[in-house]
């Protein structure tokens, strides 16, 4: 049986403290791992990407590999090929398959028959790729995971999701502020559900936010800036939190909706780290999928 990622959920807290540790080991020395000598690794991308696709096709060639690039378009599975059959014969080409997609249906098909290990770059349900980075970071940033508290600020969508769900792996607490209507679900039970933002950063070492209109959500975009118009992280809603706090962001950003421009380029973010920081924590995870 290959190894997965699809959700998280396949780490245990010892897994994800050896990752993230290893993650910061090619952070010092990038070079340093052939894991990938002379193998193919096909990262699928039917969603658009600027981090995911940057990091992973560097990630891989720093690991001596070669990062395939497919879209949709490029695959018979766009002309109706089956998913089964796609893993199949990906399978015998390639070392692991990242998969950018919608349906986490679409990724539990492909890993069920694929031989090789296949890992999430996005998916409606979950952004475990995301939430690694997320982690390396705040351990850079405070010297240890346990005993964190990460609030999220805004829609509980899959970042929200994926955060609460490999976060309480590594004994950070996370509370996720939404209003009625956005508040996450499927991960509820690994972090705290609150609506005003202000008591979510009580406390707070780090204050997540994400886009208010996420990739499929374009229809809705007026009623959703409407909704979630309280869920911005500025100056004010930072100095609520713990002495010391820092702001993350997955990005890309929409400076002036859910994040100002003095906290995105300002002295306590930690978003452009974050965004470094995917490739640091794919190449480990790179590793623990193909050495699996
Ligand atoms: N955070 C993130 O996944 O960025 P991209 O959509 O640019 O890959």
């Amino acid at each position: 049986m290959a190894r997965h990622l699809l959700t998280g959920s396949e780490l245990t807290r010892a897994d994800l403290d050896a990752l993230l540790r290893r993650a910061e080991q090619l952070k010092v020395a990038p070079h340093s791992s052939r894991a990938l000598d002379g193998r193919t690794v096909a990262l699928i991308f039917e969603k658009p990407s600027t981090r995911t696709r940057l990091s992973f096709e560097a990630g891989v060639v720093e690991l001596a590999g070669h990062p395939m690039i497919l879209h949709r378009g490029d695959l018979q599975l766009s002309r109706g090929e089956s998913v089964a059959d796609t893993a199949r014969v990906l399978s015998r080409h390639v070392a692991a398959v990242g998969v950018r997609t919608g349906p986490d249906e679409l990724l539990k098909e492909l890993s069920a028959v694929a031989v090789v290990p296949v890992f999430n770059m996005l998916t409606a349900g979950h952004h475990p790729c995301q939430a690694l980075a997320d982690l390396m970071t705040l351990r850079e940033r405070f010297g240890g995971l346990h005993g964190l508290r990460v609030a999220y600020v805004g829609d509980g969508n899959n970042v929200a999701r994926s955060l609460a769900l490999l976060g309480a792996t590594a004994g950070v607490e996370v509370v996720v502020a939404s209003p009625p209507g956005y508040t996450l679900n499927g991960g509820a039970d690994r972090a705290r559900l609150v609506e005003d933002p202000a008591e979510a950063v009580r406390g707070a070492h780090a204050v997540y936010t994400d886009v208010w209109v996420s990739m499929g959500d374009e229809a809705t975009a007026e009623q959703r800036r409407g909704d979630l118009a309280a869920y911005r992280i500025d100056d004010a809603l930072l100095d609520r939190a713990a002495p010391g706090a820092v702001a993350m962001h997955c990005l890309p950003a929409h400076v002036g909706e859910e994040i100002t421009a003095a906290v995105l380029y300002g002295p306590r973010e930690a978003i452009w780290d974050q965004a470094e920081n995917r490739r640091h924590a794919q190449k480990a995870l790179l590793e623990w999928l193909v050495s699996g």
